[in-house]
């Protein structure tokens, strides 16, 4: 981490907690999170769909640190897309983010790189920042291929991409076989990647640019592997699903830094 990153800690509760248990848990977190936490790391929660409005009433209603995103987000601003939910919507709720290109999209949508880049653009037209997430099978992992894999991926999902837009987007780097799964890249495999496709951002934009852009680490991270992890170069912050789900837990990981080793 550099000083010009400010660590994300990011929250991904896939479909779980509905909008009154959303409310409680965010109520939690804001409890135990203090003006030097935020200050600190950057605190936000990727719910779904249907938290966002609660989310957002007790955000700015109690005038909460936390920031809110979707998880998802439509590659089309507006029309007959039956189920999905646009960008412009979701900047209207005061969303900052959403995440795009997760695997579990990628597994049970069908959807691919060049998805991943018209959903990224999407979410940019309506200054939302895209969470562009990427990541190796473990039969890549295996093979050993997981570098040049995954600077594929980031190529094609950063197509066409301004210095701007980039600067704009946060990468996550979600090696699949870690998802869900209690298996956590060790620090050394997660910096390899990461480093890499910094690496890649320097010959494809600029040194400035590279060294601007937040790149996560996601993947069966938690309070007990945090510190470790972030305590690597060019990992700078965490998109947590498991572990976001229990909020003590999660404050502990946006508190990462106190538990450094
Ligand atoms: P996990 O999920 O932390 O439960 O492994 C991470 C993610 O899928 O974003």
């Amino acid at each position: 981490m550099t000083e010009s990153r400010k660590p994300l800690m990011a929250g991904n509760w896939k479909m779980n907690l509905n909008h009154f248990e959303a409310t409680a848990h965010v109520q939690r977190m804001a409890f135990a999170l203090t003006a030097e936490d935020y200050e600190a790391c950057e605190v936000l929660v990727l719910t779904p769909f249907t938290d966002i409005r609660s989310v957002q009433v007790l955000i700015e209603g109690d005038k909460i640190g936390i920031k809110y995103g979707a998880q998802d987000v439509s590659e089309h601003d507006s029309g007959a897309y039956t189920g999905e939910v646009s960008g412009s919507m979701l900047a209207k709720l005061g969303c900052g983010y959403a995440v795009v290109g997760h695997s579990e999209r990628r597994q049970y949508h069908g959807e691919d790189n060049s998805t991943v880049n018209r959903k990224a653009l999407a979410a940019l037209r309506h200054s939302l920042t895209p969470i562009i997430a990427f990541g190796e099978s473990l039969q890549i992992r295996e093979s050993g291929e997981q570098v040049a894999f995954v600077l594929g991926q980031v190529e094609q999902c950063l197509a066409g991409f301004t210095d701007e837009q980039a600067r704009a987007s946060v990468l996550a780097y979600e090696p699949i076989w870690a998802i869900g799964t209690g298996l956590t890249a060790s620090p050394e495999d997660a910096q390899e990647v990461c480093a890499a496709v910094r690496e890649w951002l320097v010959e494809r934009f600029s040194a400035e640019t590279a060294a601007a852009i937040r790149i996560l680490y996601g993947g069966s991270m938690k309070a007990a592997n945090a510190a470790e992890l972030m305590a690597q170069p060019d990992i700078d912050g965490g998109l947590v699903g498991g572990a976001s789900l229990d909020p003590d837990e999660f404050v502990t990981m946006v508190r990462y830094r106190l538990h450094a080793s």
